[in-house]
């Protein structure tokens, strides 16, 4: 595997091999990337990685310093899945240059972590753009986990005429029903079984929703019982259309439930 630094190094491996299949993390690999990593390889066996920690996309230091980062583990799992290429690049790589493209902020990015995380989807789609600009990559390979941001890359990408397709990709749960996620290294035993507790409630509600045909869908006292649990702080729970994006009210909609909360101050996000 070839690791690369800089932008310069990437610009001559991209002229001679042309179509990428590249996939963007944050590092702190985990099952849930080698998925997206093995479908990137379905498609083309040119797979580039990132691994970048974007300052931009955090809302609090505290929250950007604790993010888990384990290079040497994360080059070890890349190593063993045939990754060809790895572009690490640092903060001025990236944020040097002029980009091509504007920041497209649908109206989407205001709603659930867009009000809680203020700044972090233009963050995302700052990097990512600019991750893009520099690849220029056949297929992007994103997880359905961060739906949000999937949508909102999608839209950006749809509004700048951006070549790359979009591949999304289903979230792979552990046997409790917990998603994977680099956050979940900072969650001990007892905290992993809280939030699988937590999440196969909201996915129980779900089916009561469907089955009781809910009219006018409310998580009032979803939430309270999710406290009761133990959880300290939630920032949302909440059904969203899927084909619409707005809230869903009724349960014959083509709706998931968001949520996002904090077990352990780890904050925790996924849709279902
Ligand atoms: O989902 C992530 O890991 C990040 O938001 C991404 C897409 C790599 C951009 O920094």
């Amino acid at each position: 595997m070839k690791i690369i630094r800089q932008k310069k190094d990437l610009q001559k491996i991209i002229n001679k091999i042309k179509t990428f299949s590249f996939v963007p993390t944050m590092g702190g690999l985990h099952k849930g990337h080698e998925i997206l990593i093995k479908r990137a390889k379905k498609r083309n066996s040119n797979i580039l990685v990132s691994i970048f920690v974007n300052p931009k996309q955090f809302n609090s230091r505290k929250d950007f310093k604790s993010y888990p980062r384990n290079f040497k583990k994360d080059v070890k799992i890349l190593k063993k899945l045939k990754v060809k290429y790895l572009y690490c690049p640092n903060y001025k790589d990236i944020f040097s240059f002029k980009t091509n493209n504007k920041i497209y902020m649908h109206w989407f990015s205001k709603r659930l972590c867009g009000k809680h995380r203020p700044g972090h989807f233009k963050g995302v789609l700052d990097v990512v753009n600019r991750l893009l600009e520099i690849i220029k990559p056949k297929y992007i390979f994103l997880g359905k986990k961060d739906f949000q941001q999937l949508t909102l890359i999608k839209k950006h990408i749809k509004k700048n005429n951006i070549k790359t397709s979009i591949i999304s990709c289903n979230t792979l749960r552990d046997k409790n029903f917990l998603p994977y996620s680099s956050r979940n290294i900072n969650l001990n035993k007892s905290n992993k079984k809280l939030a699988s507790i937590v999440f196969n409630t909201i996915k129980n509600e779900k089916i009561l929703i469907k089955r009781k045909k809910m009219q006018d869908i409310n998580f009032s006292s979803l939430k309270r019982k999710i406290l009761k649990l133990g959880v300290k702080k939630i920032d949302y729970i909440e059904s969203i259309n899927l084909d619409n994006l707005k809230r869903a009210k009724k349960y014959n909609e083509n709706f998931n439930i968001f949520s996002a909360f904090f077990i352990n101050n780890v904050r925790l996000i996924d849709n279902f």
